[in-house]
């Protein structure tokens, strides 16, 4: 007896069909002498019925929900009255001659059968849903995440397949790779105390692939980076990374943009407009306080530094920027505190605060209001304006966060998926803690050529061919344009601090790659965790990753990572500084 058809799938054209099925005990109910079980597997539920008199009857009395089972039976209609239309197999159910156990289960640590019935599942802490993974993973959402992300891949797969990619697989145990994490080190056996370490991405790989002539790569890469975690950020993670060359940073832009659209269509079935639009970093920072804006809402700020300038009001006369944000309601004296909290988070000093009813400005600052300010932020009838002043990134950083949660407090971020290009980022930013200045992508980045004379000169003012994709206000990929000729990529490295000596010790295999022969080339990582996390409508990339880790980076499941045995740690010449467990 072998299985015939996917519980899941069995429909109307089986009518009067005997049908073997196996899977598990959704749910059991005993119905005064019938007994109806949901057999569930992957495609999902098909509706069992036990009838007294059948052989079936005496082990489906026993079955239990997440039993394992085979179900041999005929196929019929269900009445009317009974079709269930949450369920695909909802016109049907299968009336058991048979019933095996194949095994028996521990009732599970929590209830997963809702999802399956169309219901919602009931909640649960995400520790115990880790701590049990196998069985969270039957739940119905995240089997159809693990799908949507196996047909993402392969999307991925099939259009870079044809259009000339080449998929190559570079090594987890390497040296590092500076995408600005901690690395995770692996030590050496076979030369004791010298170490791997994991790569942060494949970057510098994919940039000698370029050297080697393969012209287009890609890869479906793990990377590594030793990070404080967050929803959207994982230890070991997942990039989609490609690189090109003889390319510049239009080809890039266009061919990602297709990509996104074929992997959508193939997908979700759904048409993306393309091109994306494309922002600058000034613009981006300055409309939207983010690198990242979600355009899936409006809510810009405004610049209004000039309105105060000099003004009565002094906190504002003399600051270096004024911006303001039109909250498009009447905010309570108790909202407008929580969003000051926020700002304040983000290191704004205060958040200041009018509103306008009436024809006219109340409460906050209102008497302070210059000239032309509700013409300048086009305020309205019961809107409430709100204003942080100081340094320009904390002010636009701080007010762009209570843009944010305005957006999801008054219920104005729209449905459907909104793309964006950010570009000409700054090449480099200022690190206060180490008084020197720092790449903001990665150290391979080329300056845009227009900007290269500033390099030393007036290295903040260059920019850089880097871009964003920001995808519902997520960062979902970056990449640039890189360094070719070795006299940049050292002129670079000596701008960041990196001697000629330590810049031959870290980087020598790429600078010598870089003197044999560097064709111009250029690529981009997408996050892959984070894309498919959005297109699933999922908060938390962990809903899109079959075994995640918790926040502190620990795997509830597996209980890594965990002490070693001494024997261990002295095959590998190590020493802990403090006792082991
Ligand atoms: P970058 O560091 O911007 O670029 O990474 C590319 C994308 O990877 C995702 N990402 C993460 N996702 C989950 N957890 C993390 N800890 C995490 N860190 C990053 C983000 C990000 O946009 N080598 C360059 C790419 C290039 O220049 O081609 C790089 O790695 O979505």
């Amino acid at each position: 007896m072998r299985r015939t058809h996917y519980c899941g799938n069995v429909n109307t054209s089986n009518i009067n069909e005997q049908v073997v099925l196996e899977g598990w005990v959704n749910r059991r109910r005993d119905l005064g002498g019938l007994i109806f079980i949901d057999l569930r597997d992957r495609e999902g539920l098909v509706q069992v019925v036990v009838q007294p008199e059948s052989p079936a009857y005496a082990q489906a009395n026993r079955v239990r929900s997440e039993w394992v089972v085979r179900v041999t039976g005929i196929v019929r209609a269900r009445p009317a009255e009974q079709v269930n239309a949450k369920i695909a197999s909802g016109e049907v159910e299968v009336v058991a001659e048979g019933l095996e156990v194949l095994a028996e289960a521990r009732t599970p640590p929590f209830p997963i059968d809702a999802g399956w019935r169309g219901e919602q599942d009931q909640v649960v802490s995400e520790e115990i849903r880790m701590r049990h993974r196998v069985v969270d993973l039957r739940r119905r959402t995240l089997q159809r995440n693990l799908r949507l992300r196996h047909k993402v891949v392969a999307a991925i797969y099939r259009f870079l397949d044809q259009e000339g990619f080449i998929s190559v697989e570079t090594p987890f145990l390497t040296r590092s790779t500076p995408e600005g994490a901690r690395d995770f080190l692996v030590p050496s056996r076979l030369q004791p105390g010298q170490f791997y370490a994991l790569p942060q991405s494949p970057q510098l790989f994919k940039q000698m692939l370029m050297v080697a002539g393969f012209d287009r790569y890609f890869q479906i890469a793990r990377c590594f980076r030793d990070e404080d975690l967050r929803a959207d950020r994982q230890p070991d993670f997942t990039q989609l990374d490609l690189e090109m060359s003889f390319v510049e940073q239009d080809d890039i832009l266009e061919l990602n943009e297709r990509l996104a659209a074929y992997v959508f269509k193939e997908t979700l079935g759904l048409e993306l407009p393309i091109p994306f639009p494309r922002m600058s970093y000034a613009q981006a920072m300055n409309c939207y306080g983010s690198d990242k804006p979600d355009l899936r809402f409006g809510l810009e700020l405004a610049d209004v530094s000039e309105l105060f300038r000099g003004g009565e009001f002094r906190a504002f006369a003399d600051a270096e920027v004024v911006k303001a944000l039109v909250a498009p309601a009447l905010l309570s004296r108790r909202e407008i505190e929580e969003l000051e909290a926020i700002a304040k988070g983000k290191g704004a000093a205060g958040l200041a605060w009018s509103r306008y009813e009436g024809g006219a400005f109340s409460g906050g600052i209102a008497r302070f209001i210059p000239e032309g300010l509700k013409e300048r932020v086009r305020l309205e009838e019961g809107q409430t304006v709100l204003f942080v002043a100081g340094p320009w990134r904390k002010s636009v950083e701080s007010l762009g966060a209570v843009r944010l949660e305005l957006g999801k407090r008054l219920g104005l971020i729209g449905e459907g998926f909104r793309f964006l290009w950010v570009v000409d980022f700054p090449l480099l930013e200022w690190d206060e803690e180490g008084g020197r200045w720092t790449y903001m992508h990665h150290p391979f980045t080329s300056p845009n050529l227009e900007d290269l004379e500033l390099l030393e000169r007036d290295p903040g003012r260059v920019r850089a061919y880097a871009y964003d994709l920001v995808m519902n206000g997520a960062e979902v990929g970056g990449g640039s344009i890189r360094i070719h000729r070795r006299e940049l990529q050292e002129r670079m490295f000596a701008l960041l601090g990196i001697g000629p000596e330590e810049a031959q010790e870290k980087f020598g295999f790429l600078l010598e790659a870089l003197s044999y022969g560097a064709p111009p080339h250029g690529g981009i990582a997408w996050g892959l965790d984070r894309w498919v996390a959005n297109m699933a409508g999922e908060d938390s990339i962990r809903e899109v990753i079959a075994f995640p880790k918790n926040k502190e980076g620990r795997d509830p499941l597996t209980e890594a990572p965990s002490p070693v045995s001494e024997a261990q740690l002295a095959e590998l010449g190590i020493a802990l500084r403090t006792p082991n467990g």
